[in-house]
């Protein structure tokens, strides 16, 4: 099994250098990808940082490549690089994208994130590996190879949705950023970003509904012992097209002054959407509160119960007694 995973680490790369290739040597490559990144204001030294590649249009390309190069087909197909269909009929599993590697801490590349350019609305905008030997998705973040030892340096990781975003701010000067890759956080991702830091800043793209999706996962964060900040970005800006129109000075110091704990966050954001409907206010009162508890240190959750009283206009005692009593429930 050790010889087997050794090949598949040893097909991955070959992979990622042949998307490389094609996006650097290649006329279809160069007209396509390249300007694609460039268009997007990715400077060819960010792309050969992220080692981003490009998948040419056509079925077998990388299949007949590496077959041509010895590598077997079944070991393509249990990379995930080609997918066999009904009939037999053995086909590359990306074709006509951008490719993105997906690296693992050691810096091997364990799976790919690829990007359509087209507007075909049929295929989804990104495709991802499988799950692989090599790859758990719920084990890996995006760009943290690259971003280790900034996160070690500034003792902070900046948490973005995409792929891009990763990009782009590394590009700006911010690189201690990782990327879920678009799903909510698991334990084994806190676990990774913990060996590095314990403060983390959340940055949410700007979009209402897409805050209350993912503020969900920030539970987990605390639960993990997490110190947790967090700041919206303005509607309809993520941080790669945000960090772009403002420019890196700009951007550093709007996330420097808007991102707040947390949990001031979270209270803010639920007070703006329910003031007055009591039955309303009564739920996001419990949900913060329910937040709260996540933490296990008892004097910051006292500190956390007196600012949310503050915040929220209740006394302190009634927010003490719903905590105990999912304390109880907890224990
Ligand atoms: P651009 O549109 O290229 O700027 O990418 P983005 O990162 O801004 O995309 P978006 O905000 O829509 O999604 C955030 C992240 O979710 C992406 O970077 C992907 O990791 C993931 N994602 C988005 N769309 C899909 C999809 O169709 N399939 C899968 N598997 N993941 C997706
Ligand atoms: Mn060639
Ligand atoms: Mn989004
Ligand atoms: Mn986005
Ligand atoms: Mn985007």
């Amino acid at each position: 099994a050790q010889n087997r995973k050794e090949s598949l680490f040893i097909l991955m790369n070959f992979a990622k250098d042949h998307f490389q290739h094609l996006l650097w040597e290649e006329e279809e490559g160069k007209s396509i990808g390249l300007t694609y990144f460039r268009e997007r204001g990715f400077t060819d030294e960010s792309i050969k940082d992220f080692e981003l590649g490009y998948s040419v249009e056509a079925w077998d390309h990388l299949l007949k490549t590496a077959e041509a190069k010895g590598y077997k087909r079944d070991l393509l197909e249990e990379a995930g690089l080609v997918v066999t269909k009904e009939g037999g009929k053995v086909y590359d599993r990306f074709r006509a994208r951008v490719m993105f590697p997906i690296h693992n801490i050691s810096g091997k590349v364990v799976a790919f994130g690829a990007r359509m350019l087209g507007k075909d609305k049929k295929q989804p905008k990104y495709l991802n590996s499988p799950e692989t030997e090599l790859y758990n998705k719920s084990r890996v973040l995006y760009g943290l190879f690259q971003a280790k030892q900034e996160i070690r340096k500034e003792d902070r990781v900046y948490l973005v949705e995409g792929y891009t975003d990763v990009i782009s701010m590394h590009q700006t000067g911010i690189k201690n950023v990782v990327s879920s890759s678009g799903t909510a956080l698991t334990a084994d991702q806190i676990k990774l970003i913990k060996r590095y830091t314990d403060n983390v800043t959340v940055i949410f793209d700007g979009d209402a509904a897409g805050i209350r999706a993912s503020i969900r996962g920030i539970d987990m964060l605390l639960e993990g012992g997490l110190n947790v900040r967090a700041v919206a970005l303005p509607d309809g800006e993520d941080p790669d097209s945000y960090a772009r129109s403002l420019g890196a000075t700009a951007f550093s110091h709007y996330i420097d002054e808007e991102s707040q704990d947390i949990i001031r966050f979270k209270t803010k954001l639920f007070l703006k959407e329910a003031s007055d409907d009591p039955v309303k206010r009564a739920a996001l009162i419990k949900d913060i509160v329910r937040t709260i508890t996540k933490i296990d240190d008892p004097v910051k959750r006292t500190v956390y119960l007196k600012e949310c009283s503050d915040l929220l206009g209740i006394s302190e005692q009634a927010l003490v007694a719903e905590q105990n009593k999912l304390l109880i429930q907890k224990s």
